[in-house]
């Protein structure tokens, strides 16, 4: 089976139209919660929850992610980029997972997969920290051979192959070698022993193909389901993900 990671910052990103400047960030009128949200996604069967606490604090607030370490049953994801505030945070929260993110301001999302090769001593220095720390560390690469090779030798257990290229070619004639890309990323992940997980751009639609890649053990979706959610409440949208996911 493959497992459902249920990213909730777009929760927040709908909460923060309304109370960015507010001192609460739950209760009274202040809404939707984040929180809420999980614990909804989880009884659906969500089996994990994942968040991206950026720098900029543009959705999840730090806040929230403590609340979440408290209330959720299942499995917390916290996604970071790769700098030592964001190290010592993830020490003292203690997700069950990390997942490394490149990080750029301008970003409306995360746009491409971190750079491996480019930040080798950085990530290095991030994933060694984390598995001294008992967390285990996912780095959200592009499926590309050198950056695939290079988080294998880093000792990250797992890798997040970005389908967000694949996702945005779906109706172009590029689909088809972005799909090839994604499946031989999957292939040389899962011989170089790393668990493969994958996210980005996965909705209702194109899950029909993207679960048929091999070696997939989580993908991490959000946008599709919160806005699936508006219309169908979190639990029907996270459980018919879920039942696309393994059909
Ligand atoms: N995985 C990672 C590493 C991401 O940064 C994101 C986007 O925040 C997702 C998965 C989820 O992407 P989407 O919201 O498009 O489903």
């Amino acid at each position: 089976m493959i497992l459902l990671g249920v990213n909730i910052d777009h929760c927040a990103t709908l909460r923060q139209a309304r109370y960015r400047g507010a001192a609460a960030t739950a209760g009274g009128a202040v809404e939707p919660d984040p929180v809420a949200f999980a614990l909804a996604a989880e009884r659906a069967g969500a089996d994990g929850i994942t968040v991206h606490l950026r720098e900029d604090h543009r959705h999840i607030q730090e806040r929230d992610v403590w609340r979440l370490r408290e209330c959720i049953a299942t499995r917390l994801n916290l996604e970071m980029a790769c700098t030592p505030a964001m190290v010592a945070f993830a020490l003292k929260l203690k997700p069950e997972f990390v997942c490394i993110v490149p990080e750029g301001r301008e970003e409306v999302t995360t746009e491409g997969g971190l750079d491996v090769v480019g930040n080798r001593d950085r990530v290095r220095t991030c994933v060694e920290a984390m598995n001294a720390a008992g967390i285990k560390t996912s780095l959200f690469i592009d499926p590309d051979e050198p950056q695939i090779e290079l988080s294998a030798k880093l000792g990250a257990p797992f890798v997040e192959l970005h389908t967000g290229a694949y996702a945005q070619a779906c109706f172009t004639p590029r689909r088809g070698s972005e799909f090839q890309r994604l499946r031989l990323g999957c292939v040389r992940a899962h011989d170089l022993g790393l668990v493969v997980n994958a996210g980005h751009g996965i909705n209702y639609v194109n899950i029909a193909e993207v679960r048929t890649l091999p070696h997939l053990h989580e993908l991490n979706i959000g946008h599709s389901i919160v806005s699936r959610a508006l219309f169908t409440g979190v639990e029907e949208a996270a459980r018919e993900m879920k039942a696309r996911m393994n059909h």
